[in-house]
């Protein structure tokens, strides 16, 4: 890794369709400010883990089910997170509510993106919740992480309009579309010292 370039950790627990674009644009651009340091993934069968080594990028898992408290976990993943030195941690995709035991460890350095426009439809089921509620658009957001779940300054969001009788199946593959557009962006901005709201 050439020197001067920040560490990034990028944790998932899935496909890590966000994670490899991440990624990529680190890889393909020699002037890019960061690097891939570390994919990380709580469940060992996630796909994304497959995709990480053959993009050349070193991988752990921490396995929760190993754990009997949210802390402990963290715990875990805050010492095997040390080894790497990450300057930056993108969760994408990683599906554990965190305790302040990891969020006040990397206080200002961890980014998540959700698939929504927050603050609306924290959690789970978002794109249900939107068409449920007759939304005239859906999108996803990048955000600092801090104590509250999908809390935290937004940095970046992409919006989607819902279509009429649209499926959740629909709306999550094309806001998908868009957070491959959307956590790039706002990893280059925030390695860059920008925290102004991107919009796409
Ligand atoms: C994305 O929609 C992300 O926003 C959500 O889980 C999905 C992860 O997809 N929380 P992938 O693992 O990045 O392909």
């Amino acid at each position: 890794m050439k020197a001067g370039k920040k560490r990034v950790a990028i944790l998932i627990s899935g496909g890590g369709s966000n994670m490899v674009t991440l990624a990529q644009d680190m890889l393909g651009d020699p002037s890019h400010a960061g690097a891939p340091v570390l994919v990380l993934s709580n469940i060992a069968t996630a796909g994304g883990l497959e995709k990480a080594r053959d993009l050349g990028i070193p991988t752990e898992i921490v396995d929760h089910k190993a754990h009997d408290t949210r802390e402990t976990f963290d715990t875990e993943l805050n010492a095997i997170l040390r080894q790497y030195a990450p300057d930056v941690i993108c969760l994408a995709g990683f599906m554990r509510i965190l305790t302040p035991v990891f969020v006040d460890a990397w206080d200002g350095k961890v980014l998540n993106i959700h698939p929504s426009l927050l603050p609306k439809y924290k959690g789970l089921n978002t794109h249900a919740r939107a068409i449920e509620a007759g939304d005239s658009e859906a999108g996803c957001s990048v955000h600092r992480v801090t104590a509250g779940l999908d809390d935290g300054p937004v940095l970046g969001q992409a919006r989607v309009p819902i279509q009429m009788n649209d499926t959740t199946d629909g709306l999550a593959k094309r806001v998908l579309v868009q957070e491959h557009r959307l956590y790039p962006a706002v990893l280059r901005r925030f390695l860059a010292g920008e925290n102004g709201l991107l919009r796409l």
